[in-house]
């Protein structure tokens, strides 16, 4: 049991990556970077005591930047779509960088992802810390944003995530982690023999640039099922509007209400019988099921990653909520404090 800080290489411009390793006391290591407060590995035992790797990602800091796809990432200050990439708080319109079909995605180019965090170790808690200044109009974000984000390994085989942050302005605060899992190993291939279970009854149905109408549309009927645990591969093709806005899977679950933090999702591997439960107190969940993935990208084995080979479970609030009054809202009020945490528990 312990941490261990190595190096995790040197950014174009000079900029120095660690690499922090957690151990806890069974059997499970896992990896985070203060680049981008990214999680680049999780080693986890099977029911035969068999350990993989679980989370796609790169040997070296340079890798995270010649290849996109957020691997791992804390994504900030607000996770996923924000159509028009412009919103108003209070009165105020506030424009951020378009990144995607005139659209904001993941708080544009130059996010949370890209920033070296300052990072806190406690060898007590097993945990990594990650601080980050966002001054007023970073992103496009009015306030200066102060975040912290905290991976803590636990020994019951989980990853819990906190996140925390303060404002001295009213701004958005929604962040999310974009971890690509393969239960059966990080380059094992596609995903879509994994078993999937949410407990939502509804995902939010977009329009062709991936932005919600505002339609909360019920899965009853549809390939977005899960209520029942599902093959991921079995409609993920469908003949569907909603599947081909998407390239597959790529949706905005809502989540079913509950009291704090409750258990929304499991993923089952489909060759290992690896399980992962997700946990959160979060209102809704992205699951992308890797569509955009080429073979581009050249994981940490030296090996291609494939169409499909990761799956994120992305917990947050709904996509482009600032804009639409029917969904909770992602507005943090200025000297509040915003707190969501979300666990990955492994078995
Ligand atoms: C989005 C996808 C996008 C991916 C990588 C996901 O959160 O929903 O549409 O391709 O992130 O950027």
């Amino acid at each position: 049991m312990g941490i261990k800080i190595s190096d995790f290489g040197t950014l174009p411009d000079g900029r120095k990556a660690k690499l922090f390793t957690l151990a806890n006391t069974h059997g499970m290591t896992i990896e985070v970077t203060d680049y981008g407060a990214t999680l680049v590995a999780a080693v986890v035992p099977d029911a035969q005591g068999k350990s993989e790797d679980v989370i796609l990602g790169y040997a070296d800091v340079v890798d995270y930047t010649r290849f996109d796809g957020y691997l791992g990432a804390i994504i900030g200050r607000n996770g996923n779509r924000i159509g028009g990439a412009s919103f108003m708080i209070n009165g105020k319109k506030y424009q951020m960088e378009a990144n995607e079909n005139g659209n904001n995605l993941h708080s544009g180019p130059h996010g949370f992802d890209q920033v070296i965090w300052k990072a806190e170790t406690d060898e007590q808690a097993l945990s990594v810390s990650f601080t980050h200044h966002s001054p007023d109009g970073d992103e496009g974000f009015p306030g200066n944003f102060d975040v912290t984000v905290t991976y803590t390994l636990t020994e019951n085989n989980e990853i819990r995530i906190d996140y925390r942050g303060v404002c001295d302005q009213d701004t958005v605060a929604n962040m999310t982690n974009h971890s690509y899992f393969n239960l059966d190993g990080h380059d094992s291939g596609s995903i879509l023999d994994h078993t999937l279970w949410l407990d939502a009854d509804a995902i939010t149905a977009v329009d062709a640039e991936c932005i919600p109408t505002g339609e909360l549309r019920p899965v009853e009927g549809t390939p977005f099922d899960f209520r029942k645990a599902k093959r991921i591969g079995d409609e993920i093709d469908a003949d569907d509007e909603q599947i081909r806005m998407g390239g597959g899977y790529d949706h905005n679950f809502a989540l079913r209400a509950g009291e704090g933090i409750r258990k929304i999702g499991e993923v089952v591997g489909g060759r290992s019988g690896r399980k992962m439960e997700v946990l959160t107190d979060c209102v809704g969940v992205q699951f992308y099921a890797g569509n955009f993935m080429d073979e581009s990208s050249i994981s940490k084995d030296g090996t291609p990653y494939h169409r499909r080979g990761g799956l994120c479970l992305e917990t947050q609030f709904y996509p482009d909520a600032v804009n639409h009054e029917n969904f909770a809202s992602p507005i943090l009020k200025a000297g509040e404090t915003y707190h969501t945490t979300t666990i990955y528990r492994f078995s």
